[in-house]
């Protein structure tokens, strides 16, 4: 599984609990992600996906266990500091400037890399120095890479559905994180768009040296995008496995798929 040099294990939570008054919406959690993998996310709403993303993504605390992501314990770390490591995320609710450019919003991404810079400077056009100007010129050749090049001026919130979601995975590359997590990506989609993200997400692994983890709730697109994926169910692990073994598990199909699937 390892690609490029990278640790065996990008993400590793061992006995993980994150606490919300008396309900454990997650719940010792054990979870290894191949360096370089598509490691899908799955289960019925409320199972705790999004709760052990803000666990991994330092965005809320957990009330038990160990996380490392590439090795180092986030123990202590707040989101930023965990952004540090190399985790970028996008969230279950698109959550864009709306009223500022797609290159704007891209800017806003990187960012987070080069902290020094605070938010209004970058977005001070003209007036930028050296960096600044090549930091546009990163955020414009990520844009085109992923065919958002020429909606680059354009608000925000005047691009199509799909492609906003697309903008989120663009900022959240703009860190140049080494895992990224992926809350429902495909939400809101039509049928052409999802078959395009699937491609669109291995090649951004592929281009990017990545580890994705993917919550999703098309389980067509989890099954066909994904090396391996685990399964939640009031917020513990009830199966995990290949795409093909995880469509098969009983426990799977009564708690999740059905038995359409
Ligand atoms: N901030 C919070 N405060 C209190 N309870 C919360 C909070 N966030 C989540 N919960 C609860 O924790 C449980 C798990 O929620 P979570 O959002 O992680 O589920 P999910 O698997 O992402 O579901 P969905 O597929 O609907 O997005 C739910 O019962 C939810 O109501
Ligand atoms: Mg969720």
């Amino acid at each position: 599984m390892a690609r490029g040099g990278l640790t065996e294990t990008a993400i590793r939570l061992t006995g993980v609990t994150v606490r919300f008054g008396g309900l454990a919406a997650v719940s010792a959690m054990d979870l290894a992600v191949g360096a370089g993998s598509i490691h899908g996310l799955i289960g019925p709403n409320g199972a705790g996906k999004t709760t052990l993303f803000n666990a991994v993504s330092g965005f809320v605390h957990r009330d038990a266990g160990r996380i490392e992501i590439l090795s180092v314990d986030t123990a202590g770390r707040g989101a930023h500091e965990v952004a540090a490591l190399g985790v970028g995320r996008t969230f279950q609710n698109i959550r864009l400037f709306g009223e500022l450019s797609v290159l704007e919003n891209v800017l806003i991404g990187f960012h987070l890399r080069t902290r020094a810079m605070p938010v209004s400077a970058i977005l001070r056009l003209p007036g930028f120095g050296r960096r600044e100007a090549e930091l546009v010129t990163d955020a414009r050749a990520l844009l085109s890479e992923v065919g958002l090049g020429a909606e680059a001026e354009k608000p925000a919130h005047t691009l199509p559905y799909g492609h906003q979601r697309k903008l989120e995975i663009v900022r959240a590359l703009a860190s140049r994180p080494k895992v990224l997590l992926l809350d429902e990506p495909a939400a809101g989609m039509n049928t052409r768009e999802k078959e395009e993200l699937r491609a669109f997400l291995r090649g951004v692994r592929e281009r990017h040296n990545l580890t994705l983890l993917v919550i999703e709730h098309d389980v067509k697109l989890v099954l066909g995008l994904c090396e391996r994926i685990t399964v939640m169910d009031h917020g513990e692990r009830i199966s995990e496995g290949d795409p093909e073994t995880v469509r098969r598990d009983p426990k799977v199909i009564e708690a999740y798929l059905g038995e359409a699937v």
